[in-house]
């Protein structure tokens, strides 16, 4: 039997607070026009300083579960995407469950950085194909702000913190999770990453002076790489369906910068109705970037049953990734 996963509910979470581009320009030397025009952003959420990851990523949980008509002693499995965990451990998936109540299910968090939801959604089939679980919550969550260093123009503009959560379910129709198609080129860890306060560099005073436990990024090239990483990753996971460009309804890719997302459309010949494009209030949330999208698509209307979805993610590491959906809410 074909068991195939699909999608019953969708929701998010962003904090209350908005940091305008206007605000950043009081904090280092930018502003709107260069902001706007080099990444497509407005404004972004920022969590407070009580605020952390498993908060966000339980509200989206819990609007995704609610949607979803399911109890959360139903879920069989919490994934949580995330680099930006509450604590190095537990992860922050067990702290979901234990704010949802969610008794039977097991929890854990993946790494994988702003590919973290197509990873987990990509594991989550998997799981459901095997028979292994039956509804899975799959979370993208991350407070990028707080891996943030606020002194440096180069990243400080572009992140956003935020959570988008599915619940996807066991069906035997041909709908869902049509395909996913995930990889990684690690031989481009240093052009992203945060280099200190892990086992490599732990946290000290030197750490301290030197910033290295903040997110350092060679922009440009991570620029390239995502173009290349996210075409490829389309390609193989619309081969992988069977599908092509034609049959797409809806594209929502990582919203990391909007000059990335228009090569995309261009190369695929895709008119901009059907590309989904939330950046300007949203940032690069990273992991969260594809469900708060997702879940917005669908309460717009861009979003019906039946339609053919591409989401696609590329992140540090580098992970990228794509998955073809059917829609089926
Ligand atoms: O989510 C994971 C994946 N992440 C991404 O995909 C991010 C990919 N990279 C990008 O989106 C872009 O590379 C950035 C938006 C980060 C930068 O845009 P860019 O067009 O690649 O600019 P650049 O790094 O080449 O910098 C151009 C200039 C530099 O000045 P000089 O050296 O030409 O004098 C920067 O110092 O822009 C300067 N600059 C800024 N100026 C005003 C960099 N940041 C800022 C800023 N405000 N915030």
């Amino acid at each position: 039997m074909n068991i195939k996963s699909k999608i019953i509910g969708v929701g998010f979470t962003a904090p209350e607070k908005i940091l305008t581009n206007k605000d950043l320009e009081k904090i280092v030397e930018t502003s709107d026009e260069w902001i706007k025009s080099r990444t497509g952003m407005s404004e972004r959420h920022i969590a407070d300083e009580k605020t952390a990851t498993s908060d966000l990523a339980t509200g989206a949980a819990l609007k995704a579960l609610e949607m979803a008509k399911i109890g959360p002693e139903e879920i069989d499995l919490i994934m949580v995407g995330t680099v930006s965990p509450d604590m190095f451990f537990p992860s922050t998936a067990c702290f979901v469950q234990n704010n949802i109540k969610a008794v039977k299910a097991a929890a854990f968090d993946l790494s994988a950085a702003c590919s973290g939801f197509i990873y987990g959604l990509s594991l989550a089939k998997g799981m459901i194909a095997s028979g292994e679980a039956k509804n899975i919550l799959v979370i993208g969550a991350d407070c990028l702000s707080k891996l943030t260093d606020w002194t440096d123009r180069n990243t400080c503009v572009l992140f956003g913190d935020g959570a988008g959560a599915v619940v996807l379910q066991a069906t035997e129709e041909d709908t869902g999770v049509l395909s996913s198609h995930i990889f990684s080129d690690a031989s481009k860890t240093h052009l992203l990453q945060v280099p200190a306060g892990g086992s490599r560099t732990p946290f000290s005073v030197e750490v301290l002076e030197q910033r290295t436990n903040f997110i350092k990024m060679e922009g440009n090239e991570v620029f390239k790489n995502a173009v290349k990483g996210m075409e490829r990753a389309i390609d193989a996971a619309l081969n992988k369906a069977g599908l092509k460009y034609e049959d797409v309804s809806l594209v929502i890719p990582h919203q990391a910068n909007i000059r990335i997302i228009e090569s995309i459309a261009k190369r695929m010949k895709l008119p901009p109705e059907k590309v989904f494009i939330n950046l300007d209030k949203y940032g690069n949330t990273s992991s969260a970037s594809i469900p708060i999208a997702m879940t917005e698509a669908y309460a717009s209307g861009k979003l019906k049953k039946g339609d053919i979805l591409v989401i696609t993610a590329f992140g540090a590491g580098f992970t990228m990734g794509a998955a073809v959906i059917r829609w089926s809410i």
